[in-house]
């Protein structure tokens, strides 16, 4: 029997993207989605809190029609970011001093009002420099679903 330097034929399928895999204990990319809250259930803050997710604490809602999820924890003083509301501009507004966060990248976009006022810059430069987390979500089915 001679040896051969090429590695055995094998069959291979196109990855269907399409098909869902039911079998129970086995983790797909369609079980794995996890259904965060009911957009009927944001209520006219338009945010939540959502505790337990794989990713911790999640601020969750609604922007401009779209869902998303960040972190739920305020860059400047730590205020539960799912408790603020949505600003008529799309802006997730933190409850505590009016901070303001774009949604999508996680950016500070306004620094803290109120008696942190002249401090709103620093801060934006400083700890709001870097961005919230932001995560993979859908709506589906009346709720917003985290998918990654
Ligand atoms: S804790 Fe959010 S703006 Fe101060």
């Amino acid at each position: 029997m001679t040896s051969s330097s090429h590695p055995p034929a094998v069959a291979t399928l196109p990855l269907d993207t399409t098909l869902v895999w039911d079998h129970p204990g086995v983790s797909t990319p369609e079980k794995s989605a996890l259904r965060l809250v009911a957009v009927d259930d944001l209520g006219a803050s338009q945010v939540t809190v959502v505790e337990g997710t794989p990713h911790g604490a999640m601020a969750v809602g609604i922007s401009a029609g779209k869902p998303f999820a960040v972190s739920n924890r305020c860059r400047h003083l730590f205020a539960s970011l799912g408790e603020g509301q949505m600003t008529t501009e799309g802006c997730l507004q933190c409850p505590w001093h009016a901070a303001r966060y774009d949604v999508g990248s996680g950016r500070m976009v306004r620094g803290p009002q109120g008696a942190f006022k002249p401090l709103a810059g620093v801060v934006k430069a400083t700890a709001g420099a870097i961005p919230l987390k932001t995560f993979p979500v859908e709506l589906r089915d009346g709720a917003i679903w985290l998918v990654g």
